[in-house]
C-alpha cells in the first residue's frame, strides 16, 4: 500500500494532481509572458493546486523563474499589510539574486546583504540566515512608498539578471478591507503591475463579490489590468482515468465502476469533495462497494451540517426555499412557474432571493443551468 496521500483536503500535487493540462499550459504561457492574472474559481476549487502545479511545471523547464506566495487571510491592518507584502517582495529579489549567484559564492549572506543595504538604505533592513535562507526585513514602519519602492525594485533586479519573478497575492480583496476606501494600496500595485518588465503578478481571493469590485469596478485601479482565469470543476473523463489507475495501485484490482460514478455524480465533481469521499474510501481496509459510498458519503454530510450550522441557520426563508428547489431540481428559468410552485417563493421575490444567493456564493450557473455549489449544502437542504 502507497503512503502517499492520494485524495488530500489541502492542495494536490505529484499523483494526486488530475489532469488541467490545458489549463497549465494557458497558465505556463501568461505568467511567462508576464500577463497578469486574476485566478478565478468557487472555493476550494482547485486555484492553489494549479497555481503550484504550474510552477512545477515551470521550474522543471526555466531555470530562470522564481515565485512567491502571499497570503493575506490574516492581515488584519493596513500596516500589517504592506509589510506582508514588502516581505514576499523582498524574498523574491533575494531568490532572484540566489538564481543569479551561478558561481556559487561562498559568501552570498554577505553579497546580498551588501548589495540590499545600498538600495533600501532608507529602510534600515537587517538580515537573517536561517537554514542557510537569507531574509531581509526593515526597520522602519511600513508606508505606501516602502511598498513601492520594494516593488520596483524588485522588477529592476529581475530584469538586471534576467529572471521572471511570479508574485501571487492571495486573499486579495484583503485589502480593500483594510484602506479605508482609498485604494491607494491597490493604486500602487496597478503602477508596479504597469510597469513590469519583469514581474508576473497573480492574484486570487475567496470573496467573489469584492474581487469583483476591485478588479472590475470602473472607478477601481486595476479595472482592466489582469488577465480573467476562470477555473471549471474538472470533467468526468479526466478524473475516470485519475482515479482507475490510483485504484489499480491502492487495491490491486480493477476499479469498481458503479463507485466512480456514485462518488462523480453526488459530488457534482466538486474537486474538494471528490477527493473527501474518495479519501473516506482510501482509508477503509477493503475494497470500496456502493454501499460503503453511500455510508461515507452519508457521514460527510453530517459533519458539513454541524461544520455550517450557523450559516444554515442565518439563511433567510425565502433563501432555503430556493435551496431546496434547486437541489430537487437546478433551472435555467428562475421565474417559471414550475420553479416559482417548486420553491413556494413568490415570484416577485425571485430576483432579490437569487441575487442574495449569488453574492454568498451559494449557487452559481453551470452552463446556464442556476445550481447550488456545495453538493454537501444540496443533501442538507433536501434532507
Ligand atoms: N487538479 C486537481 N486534482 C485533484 N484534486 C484537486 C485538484 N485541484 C484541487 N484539488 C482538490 O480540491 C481541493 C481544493 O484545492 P485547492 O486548495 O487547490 O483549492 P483553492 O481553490 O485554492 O481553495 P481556497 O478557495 O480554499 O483557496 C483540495 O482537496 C485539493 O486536493
Ligand atoms: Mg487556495
Amino acid at each position: 500500500m502507497t503512503t502517499f496521500n492520494d485524495f488530500p483536503l489541502q492542495i494536490a500535487s505529484g499523483v494526486a494532481f488530475c489532469n488541467r493540462v490545458e489549463e497549465r499550459k494557458k497558465l505556463k504561457k501568461l505568467l511567462l509572458t508576464g500577463q497578469h492574472v486574476w485566478l478565478q474559481a468557487h472555493r476550494r476549487h482547485g486555484k492553489s493546486s494549479l497555481l503550484l502545479t504550474t510552477f512545477d511545471d515551470l521550474s522543471r523547464n526555466n531555470e530562470k523563474f522564481t515565485f512567491a506566495r502571499e497570503d493575506l487571510a490574516f492581515a488584519s491592518d493596513r500596516s500589517s499589510v504592506i509589510e506582508k507584502l514588502c516581505n514576499s517582495a523582498s524574498a523574491l529579489i533575494i531568490e532572484t539574486l540566489n538564481k543569479a549567484n551561478t558561481g556559487k559564492k561562498a559568501d552570498f549572506f554577505g553579497v546580498v546583504a551588501n548589495k540590499l543595504t545600498l538600495l533600501f538604505n532608507r529602510y534600515s533592513p537587517n538580515f537573517s540566515l536561517y537554514k542557510g535562507a537569507v531574509s531581509m526585513k526593515f526597520g522602519k514602519e511600513p508606508s505606501l512608498e516602502m511598498l513601492n519602492v520594494t516593488l520596483s525594485k524588485l522588477n529592476e533586479i529581475s530584469k538586471e539578471y534576467g529572471v521572471r519573478s511570479i508574485f501571487m497575492i492571495d486573499e486579495f480583496q484583503q485589502l480593500s478591507k483594510v484602506d479605508n476606501n482609498t485604494f491607494d494600496i491597490e493604486g500602487v500595485i496597478r503602477h508596479n503591475l504597469e510597469l513590469a518588465t519583469n514581474v508576473t503578478y497573480v492574484l486570487c481571493g475567496s470573496e467573489r463579490g469584492l474581487m469583483e469590485q476591485a478588479l472590475g469596478d470602473v472607478d477601481r485601479p486595476l479595472y482592466k489590468h489582469v488577465y480573467q482565469f476562470k477555473i471549471e470543476r474538472i470533467a468526468r473523463a479526466c478524473y475516470f482515468d485519475h482515479v482507475m489507475s490510483l485504484w489499480k495501485a491502492r487495491w490491486e484490482d480493477e476499479m469498481n465502476v458503479d463507485v466512480f460514478d456514485y462518488v462523480i455524480d453526488t459530488t457534482q465533481r466538486h474537486p474538494y469533495y471528490v477527493n473527501y469521499l474518495f479519501a473516506e474510501l482510501w482509508i477503509g481496509d477493503c475494497i470500496p462497494t456502493l454501499e460503503l459510498a453511500e455510508k461515507s458519503w452519508k457521514k460527510i454530510v453530517e459533519e458539513e451540517l454541524s461544520r455550517n450550522k450557523k450559516m444554515i441557520l442565518d439563511l433567510k426563508n425565502n433563501e432555503k426555499k430556493v435551496l431546496r428547489a434547486l437541489a430537487l431540481k437546478p433551472t435555467k428559468e428562475v421565474q417559471s412557474s414550475r420553479f416559482v410552485k417548486l420553491s413556494g417563493v413568490a415570484s416577485g421575490s425571485m430576483g432579490r432571493t437569487i441575487s442574495q444567493l449569488m453574492d454568498k456564493d451559494l449557487t452559481y450557473y453551470d452552463s446556464d443551468l442556476l445550481t447550488i455549489v456545495s453538493p454537501a449544502l444540496a443533501a442538507i437542504a433536501v434532507g
